[in-house]
């Protein structure tokens, strides 16, 4: 695929995908890692004096315009970031988006509003990939966080831009990614947490045959612990993937590869508690729910990830976004960056969890992507960037 130092920029519009899908906390973005991570590609192409329009989505409006998921915000942290005026426009497609495409002067930067306020963007209709197109005439995917999603804006434009490649994130991610696919240090251990349970846990038996351990933590935990039989009281689980989860297992003991699922929880009445106090796994009371992992667990996940070749981590094991619940992850992740290990994580929350813990810059590589990154190392062609191979 071409990298945007092959494309011509100068004096023509790009589009840009970026994403930008980022935690929002009193109308302000909470983390900007994202953010940062697509600035050499937009100062590479500012530059060149191109005219650029950056778009993205912001959570998952499902084809309504909900404000609380504009994208204003993030406009206004990236002016602060380039040092330059971003300007922000009322909508992704449309006559007036275009007038403000083609009034842009060289060097000058416009970010759209959330794409997923169109249903088309999510079911990839060729007329609303068309109507994005039209703002453009060279299309740069950064946004690899997004290239597992088969959307318009990653997708479908592709066909209708002139010129279209990979910015320096996508094409950085790419590389440091394959060589992990091809030739990682072995053994591998996978720690996996977070809540979504339903969009991993096919990535997970498509993980198995690649690696050695597998540590459960978070929300997901929860769901594994049901399906081998115990109570989980009121915790968040996935009633509809408890089969699976149980495949997984199974899978999981076939191919030999060691599962570690807690020991013991951090139970509360709910997530807003300021203290929870620690159980062992058979002890969750009916009124109360898991929102950590707890500490016997937190040693044996410690010790399980100790002479790994290599460690990959997604998904936080508590709701860390409460201090009280926080314990967990932190423990680990200070355990992981402590190894000698080839250590990757990936996923916005796991990179918030692991700033907060003081170890990101310990990790060998932070990955933008959190499904991508899982489904990156499945082996998998990302639809993403298939799409550009495609158009090169
Ligand atoms: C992410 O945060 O993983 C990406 O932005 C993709 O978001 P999605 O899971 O809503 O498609």
């Amino acid at each position: 695929m071409k990298i945007i130092d092959q494309l011509s920029l100068t004096g023509r519009r790009v589009f840009v995908r970026v994403d930008y899908n980022v935690p929002l906390q009193d109308g302000k973005v909470a983390d900007d890692t994202r953010l940062r991570a697509t600035l050499p590609t937009l100062r590479y192409a500012l530059e060149k004096e191109a005219k650029l329009i950056l778009a993205s989505h912001l959570g998952r409006p499902k084809g309504k315009r909900v404000p609380e998921l504009s994208l204003a915000p993030v406009a206004e942290r990236l002016s602060e970031l380039l040092g330059k005026e971003v300007k922000f426009a009322p909508d992704c497609i449309g006559e007036e988006v275009e007038k403000m495409a083609s009034a842009l002067a060289p060097g000058e930067v416009l970010l759209l509003e959330n794409l997923r306020f169109h249903e088309g963007e999510t079911k990839n209709d060729p007329e609303f990939a068309k109507a994005l197109a039209r703002l453009a005439e060279v299309y740069v995917n950064d946004a690899f966080a997004v290239c597992h999603r088969a959307h318009a804006s990653v997708v479908g434009i592709v066909d209708y831009v002139e010129e279209a490649g990979a910015g320096f994130l996508l094409a950085r991610e790419i590389e440091y990614l394959s060589r992990v696919v091809t030739s990682p240090e072995k053994p591998l251990a996978l720690v996996v947490g977070g809540a979504k349970v339903s969009t991993k846990i096919g990535v997970l038996s498509n993980l198995l045959p690649r690696i050695d351990k597998l540590l459960i933590g978070g929300a997901m935990a929860n769901t594994f612990l049901r399906a081998e039989g115990f109570s989980v009281g009121r915790s968040f689980y996935e009633e509809d993937f408890l089969e699976e989860a149980r495949r997984v297992l199974d899978e999981a003991e076939h191919r030999g590869v060691k599962v570690y699922l807690p020991v013991d929880v951090i139970v509360a009445p709910d997530e807003k508690a300021s203290e929870g106090r620690c159980v062992p796994i058979g002890e969750i009371p009916e009124t109360e729910a898991a929102y950590d992992i707890g500490e016997e667990t937190r040693k044996l996940f410690a010790k399980a990830l100790e002479h790994q070749g290599t460690i990959v981590w997604n998904g936080p094991l508590g709701f860390f976004e409460n201090p009280a619940f926080a314990g967990g992850t932190v423990y680990v992740a200070r355990a992981v960056a402590a190894e000698n290990a080839v250590t990757m994580a990936g996923g916005g929350d796991t990179l918030r969890a692991l700033k907060a813990a003081g170890v990101k810059r310990a990790f060998s590589y932070l990955s933008t992507g959190g499904g991508a990154f899982l489904e990156f190392l499945e082996g998998k062609k990302l639809p993403g960037i298939a799409a550009l191979e495609k158009k090169s």
